[in-house]
Formats: C-alpha cells, sequence, structure tokens
C-alpha cells in the first residue's frame, strides 16, 4: 500500500513497486481520477482507496478494503504529506495541528489499523516518509519540521518495537525534491542550486530500500544525511547556517493550497 500515490514520491514508488513480480498494489489519496489512472497504468495489479487520511472513518475504511481485496499486507508506505509555509507568528498553533493532522496523525492512525494485518503477513514493512526537516529545523517550517519531527521519532521507537514481531520499519528522510506539493522553485530556477534538488524516482529508490530492503533510514539524496549528523556535533554552527531561511512571505503554491485546500 502506497498512500499519497497520486503524485510525486508516491506515486513514483507506487511505480517502482510495480517492477516486482509479486506487486499487487492499493493506492491511496484524495484525488480519485489521478488513482484510477495511475492504476491503469501499472504492469502490476492495483486498486485505490480514495479518502482524506484525515478523516476519522479513513482507516477502518482503507483496512476493509485491504482485508476485503488480499486478506494480508506486506508493505504500507505512509507518504502522504503537505506542508504550508509561515513563521509561528503568523501561523500560529492552526498551522501546527494541520500539519500534525496530515503528516502525523493520520499516519499513526493508519498504521494503527493495518498493523494487526501486517504483523499476521509477517516478514512485512512499514516505511515512513518524514523529511530531512525531521531531523533539522529551518525558520519558516517549524509546523513541517514538528510533524516530521515527531514521525520520525515515533517511527525510530516503533522499529525497535515491532522488530520481534516481523514488521520491519523504515524511516525515509527527504532532501529537497521537485514535486508538486514541493516544486523546490527557489532552487531549481537558479543553476547555482539546481544540483540540490533531486527527483521524486529517487525517493521512490529509497523508500524501496527501506521497506522491501529492509533498511531501517535513509536520507535521499545521501549527502543530506550530513545536515542532520552536524545538528548533533555541531549545534551552533547549524542554527546559525539553517537561520537563513524564514518564510518572510507565503510562496505562490502555498497560497493556492490555502485557497482550494487542495
Ligand atoms: N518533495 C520534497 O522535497 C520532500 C521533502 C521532504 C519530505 N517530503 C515528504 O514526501 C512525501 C511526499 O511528498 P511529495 O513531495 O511527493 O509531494 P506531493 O507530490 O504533493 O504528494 C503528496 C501526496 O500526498 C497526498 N495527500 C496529501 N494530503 C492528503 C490527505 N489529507 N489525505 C490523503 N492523501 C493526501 C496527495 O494526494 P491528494 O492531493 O490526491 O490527496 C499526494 O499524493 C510527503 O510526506 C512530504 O512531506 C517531500
Amino acid at each position: 500500500m502506497v498512500t499519497g500515490a497520486s503524485s510525486g514520491i508516491g506515486e513514483a514508488t507506487a511505480h517502482r513497486l510495480a517492477r516486482e513480480p509479486w506487486a499487487k498494489l492499493v493506492l491511496v489519496a484524495r484525488r480519485e481520477d489521478r488513482l484510477q489512472q495511475l492504476a491503469e497504468s501499472l504492469p502490476a495489479e492495483a486498486t485505490w482507496v480514495a479518502t482524506d487520511l484525515t478523516e476519522d472513518d479513513a482507516p477502518e475504511r482503507v483496512r476493509a478494503h485491504v482485508e476485503d481485496t488480499h486478506g494480508r499486507l506486506t508493505l504500507l508506505v505512509n507518504n502522504a504529506g503537505a506542508a504550508w509555509r509561515a513563521n509561528f507568528a503568523d501561523g500560529g498553533y492552526a498551522n501546527v495541528r494541520r500539519h500534525m493532522e496530515v503528516n502525523f496523525d493520520a499516519v499513526v492512525r493508519l498504521s494503527e489499523s493495518l498493523l494487526p494485518l501486517l504483523r499476521a503477513s509477517a516478514p512485512s514493512a512499514v516505511v515512513n516518509v518524514a523529511s530531512t526537516a525531521g531531523r533539522v529545523a529551518r525558520g519558516g517550517s517549524g509546523a513541517y519540521s514538528a510533524s516530521k519531527f515527531a514521525l520520525a521519532g515515533w517511527s525510530d521507537a516503533l522499529f525497535a518495537e515491532e522488530r520481534p514481531n516481523g514488521v520491519h520499519v523504515g524511516l525515509v528522510l527527504p532532501g529537497f525534491i521537485a514535486t508538486e506539493g514541493f516544486p523546490q522553485e527557489e532552487l531549481t530556477d537558479r543553476w547555482m542550486t539546481r544540483w540540490a534538488v533531486s527527483t521524486p524516482e529517487k525517493g521512490a529508490e529509497a523508500v524501496f530500500e527501506a521497506g522491501v530492503g529492509r533498511r531501517p533510514e535513509r536520507y535521499v539524496p545521501r549527502p543530506y544525511g550530513l545536515a542532520a549528523a552536524a545538528r548533533v556535533v555541531l549545534p551552533r554552527l547549524t542554527r546559525r547556517v539553517m537561520a537563513g531561511g524564514s518564510a518572510k512571505t507565503m510562496t505562490t503554491r502555498t497560497a493556492a493550497m490555502d485557497q482550494d485546500d487542495r
């Protein structure tokens, strides 16, 4: 199962998994037209559940679909997520809450509902797609970072708890990857910074390694792991470097997302 399969890293992950001869996929996101189109284009059997994962009944609907369709689950990729840039003084608790709802609470609630099935299907795996921002925070993304720090911490604990049950828990921490929700135009527009932006396909390969390859943790691109290490061993320098990124204004993309709430 891949959540957030209607675009970006999730869509690329669905393509990557569908290349495996054993793959039978369940795709989850809100935009049903996208999920249907993707399912029909994949070289593997694929069904979908169109749902907003923050809704109360979403975990139960997804669990019922998997149980009815397959009766087992060997890989859960918790990839769906979103970001709305704002300094805390502007976005306040409301912005923290909406990040937590989609990037953390929804992941925890879906995992809770599917864990019995994952245990019964072991060896199985969960991959949580957090972010390098879940290890290193910048101004302007505090709410996003809070949700991804929470996801990373919870994933580390779940790894230890589920190991004896044969459920591997892998963590993927992307840096900058150009996608619909995270276009990274500030970086891709300038040749000096374009190199720092990776592709959804590289993200998908990291998800594959963390899930099927049972890697505990994978930064993508890999050098972003150095930022996380620097945060621990060079806290003063890291803070000084990261202090350049405050959100003075909301990006066009974020404003658009605010309008239609996606
Ligand atoms: N791209 C980056 O630079 C980057 C960096 C670090 C971490 N990440 C993480 O990588 C993951 C994938 O992001 P992406 O870059 O691929 O962005 P994306 O292209 O915007 O994809 C986000 C996916 O999540 C789904 N989604 C969002 N809210 C949802 C909800 N309430 N219920 C169900 N599905 C929902 C979206 O589908 P619908 O709109 O159809 O629901 C979409 O399929 C996210 O967790 C993100 O935080 C990305």
